[in-house]
């Protein structure tokens, strides 16, 4: 994630609207958004009057998040899973796939049992997943065009480019450039990696966390997944 420009590349969609309506449904008050990032959602729940603690371990993300003016209000902790007050939330979310940052399955599996731990009795879990199968990568590696954004601290125009190394042990890497679009300085260079976990890995995974019911979506209508949607959308209940 690069704080500078992650929000002008990541517009609102259908996955943000999903999570809005699927938080309705199931009349939450108090809600925990874990790897919040720039606060790109977060604010859409602050402004329904949830009571929200969000949290990232990327502290420039939370600068940002932090510099952004909303109705309602927002405790921005730069943290992780273990931040997580005790049996405090109705629900915790993480959106726009956060699960697959966890590389190891200790990480994913603390990461899960310490939600666990923050929920209330009959919480909610909800996160989503790109289902290895679809092998979106396949389609990202094709994309050789920069994206382009501005800097928001300087007002020069940028481009961000991928290199992608590819897919090795479930898991996949490639690394963001973004550039100066008129000199080409680099202003800053990062590796990503992203965890592809199958949806019975998953599934399996939560039940060992303790969770008992678990829904899983696809796609972001309210159908169940099949083994051919492109994205999973967990709800498991406390
Ligand atoms: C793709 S971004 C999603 C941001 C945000 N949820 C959204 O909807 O825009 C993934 C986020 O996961 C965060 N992250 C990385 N490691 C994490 C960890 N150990 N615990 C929680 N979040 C983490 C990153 O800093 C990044 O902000």
């Amino acid at each position: 994630m690069i704080p500078l420009v992650y929000d002008q590349v990541n517009n609102w969609g259908k996955d943000d609207e999903f999570f809005l309506e699927l938080l309705k449904k199931l009349n939450v008050k108090k809600i925990a958004d874990l790897g919040c990032g720039t606060g790109r959602l977060t604010i859409h729940f602050a402004k329904i009057g949830y009571g929200i603690t969000a949290i990232d371990p990327n502290e420039e993300a939370i600068k940002y998040a932090k510099k952004k003016e909303f109705p309602g209000e927002v405790t921005w902790i730069v943290g992780d899973s273990s931040n997580l007050e005790a049996n405090a939330f109705d629900a915790v979310i993480m959106t726009a796939n956060v699960a697959q940052v966890f590389l190891t399955e200790e990480s994913w599996q603390s990461v899960i049992s310490d939600v666990y731990q923050a929920l209330k009795p009959g919480g909610h879990l909800i996160f989503d997943t790109r289902n290895p199968l679809a092998k979106v990568w396949e389609q990202w590696e094709k994309d050789r065009t920069p994206d382009l954004a501005m800097n928001q601290v300087n007002g020069e125009q940028l481009e961000i480019w991928t290199e992608y190394e590819g897919f090795a042990e479930d898991v996949f890497t490639f690394y963001e450039t973004v550039k100066n679009a008129s000199t080409g300085e680099v202003v800053i260079h990062e590796k990503m990696q992203l965890k592809f976990r199958s949806q019975e890995e998953i599934y399996k995974s939560l039940k060992e966390a303790g969770f008992s019911l678990t829904q899983v979506f696809g796609d972001w209508e309210f159908k169940q997944a099949t083994s051919e949607t492109k994205s999973f959308i967990f709800h498991s209940v406390k």
